[in-house]
């Protein structure tokens, strides 16, 4: 495949075939991951691949951890908005007109918007999620290194015929994650990414906008 394609064909995937990812194709897509630049080649990022019979456990923990609104964590160890600074209003109006056409998309493929969100916690039913942690001694700055890998995952993944939904909703039950896998304090939880087939769903041909570059680029010369 071609790189262009990769890069303009990939989109976030929500709805998953069960079938599980072959482990040989797991393995292609972390090696990928881990050749992305890193500051000092530090490579900070640690990744946790988890499937099968864990994955049922982690999903039903997050479930009842949910309905007893218990070890919930909005703060998360890496926040998407900042206390001292307020959100751009062009970042808001962006993220909302991605709420507003997700649900609508939903609702187009049947799904009703709550059973839409809620399947954010089931990762919706991919069968492989992979759990991305940095310690937190590498620095924040660190974090653009492994956003590095983290999209270099993706597109392998594309290149392989497999679907992706980089995620961070389902760390709001971070304590859960750190309980099962025994995750110190030191380490952040940056993300966690739903790995696998995609299905036919129409909510898997969503298309996300993008401004035009006018919006977010100047030219000096
Ligand atoms: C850090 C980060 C966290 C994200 N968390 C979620 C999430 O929890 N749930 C979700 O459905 N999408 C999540 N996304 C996917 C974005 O919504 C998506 O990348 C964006 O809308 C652009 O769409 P595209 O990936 O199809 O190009 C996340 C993306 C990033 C980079």
């Amino acid at each position: 495949m071609e790189l262009k394609e990769a890069i303009f064909g990939r989109r976030s995937i929500r709805d998953f075939n069960p079938e599980p990812v072959p482990k040989e194709l797991m393995e292609q897509v972390l090696q990928a991951a881990v050749r992305s630049p890193s500051n000092s080649n530090r490579q900070p990022w640690e990744f946790l691949v988890i499937s099968g019979e864990k994955l049922r456990e982690l999903v039903e923990r997050i479930g009842l951890a949910m309905k007893q609104e218990r070890e919930k964590d909005q703060r998360r160890d890496l926040k998407t908005w900042d206390d001292q600074y307020p959100m751009p209003e062009e970042g808001a109006r962006r993220s909302n007109h991605l709420m507003r056409s997700l649900v609508e998309s939903a609702t187009q493929a049947g799904i009703k918007a709550s059973d839409f969100i809620q399947s954010n916690f089931r990762f919706f039913n991919a069968p492989c999620a992979i759990l991305v942690l940095m310690d937190k001694g590498y620095g924040n700055g660190a974090l653009v290194s492994v956003g590095a890998g983290i999209e270099n995952l993706l597109l392998q993944a594309y290149d392989l015929g497999l679907g992706s939904c980089w995620m961070m909703v389902p760390l709001e039950f971070g304590e859960v994650f750190r309980a099962m896998f025994e995750i110190p304090e030191h380490k952040y939880l940056v993300s966690v990414i739903a790995l696998g087939y995609p299905s036919d769903s129409s909510l898997n041909r969503f298309r996300s906008a993008r401004d035009p570059l006018e919006k977010v680029v100047k030219f000096y010369d």
